[in-house]
């Protein structure tokens, strides 16, 4: 037992606890990237639902599927949430989920600034955060524009993105 505290002892100095040093006011900054519901949070800049197309293919259709339906991951576009024949994920995901409820992100999220806040902090896996602000904006438009809720040719900033209502808004209880 003596033994034991002596080399806990001895390690504990060689090994000092580091706890770091307090963040300046500047990384906090950085650090805080959650985008609220209403869009606050969200940095300037804006980008294109084409160029959002361009990226979205060369970066997230190998996992989403080119029209955001097929899979393998997540499906980002597409059911309401009731199977139909035309699902082209039917057989997979009825053997996942018996058939039940299947719903893609435009039709389950009740706010287009989640997308935002997601893609920019968690995709394209495994390198997430390696897309600048101006590039998840396009991409983000580029869902949208999957599910049919912008147009080919609109340009998503800060201010446009938190006025998107999406189909999943009023299956929602929302906070006054
Ligand atoms: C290597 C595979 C892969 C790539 C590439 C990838 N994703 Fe994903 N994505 C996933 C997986 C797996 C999940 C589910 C993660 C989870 O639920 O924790 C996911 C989840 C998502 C979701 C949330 C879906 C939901 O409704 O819960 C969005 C949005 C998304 N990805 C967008 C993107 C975008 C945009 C890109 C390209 C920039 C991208 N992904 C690239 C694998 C990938």
């Amino acid at each position: 037992m003596a033994g034991l505290m002596v080399s806990f002892t001895i390690h504990a100095e060689q090994f000092p606890v580091n706890l770091g040093t307090l963040l300046t006011e500047e990384e906090i900054t950085r650090a805080n990237i959650t985008i609220y519901p209403d869009g606050q949070n969200l940095p300037n800049g804006q980008g294109s639902v084409l160029e959002g197309r361009k990226l979205y293919n060369d970066q997230c259709a190998f996992c989403h599927g080119e029209s955001g339906t097929e899979g393998p991951a997540h499906r980002l576009a597409g059911s309401i949430g009731l199977f139909s024949i035309w699902d082209p994920l039917r057989i997979k995901r009825i053997m996942e989920v018996n058939g039940l409820l299947v719903m893609s992100t435009g039709q389950q999220w009740p706010y287009a600034t989640t997308i935002f806040d997601f893609v920019r902090r968690a995709m394209p896996h495994p390198t997430a955060k390696s897309l600048s602000n101006n590039q998840v904006y396009a991409i983000t438009g580029y869902i949208l524009y999957l599910n049919d809720l912008v147009g080919e040719q609109d340009l998503i900033d800060k201010n446009n993105l938190p006025q998107i209502e999406m189909p999943a808004f009023k299956r929602f209880v929302h906070a006054q």
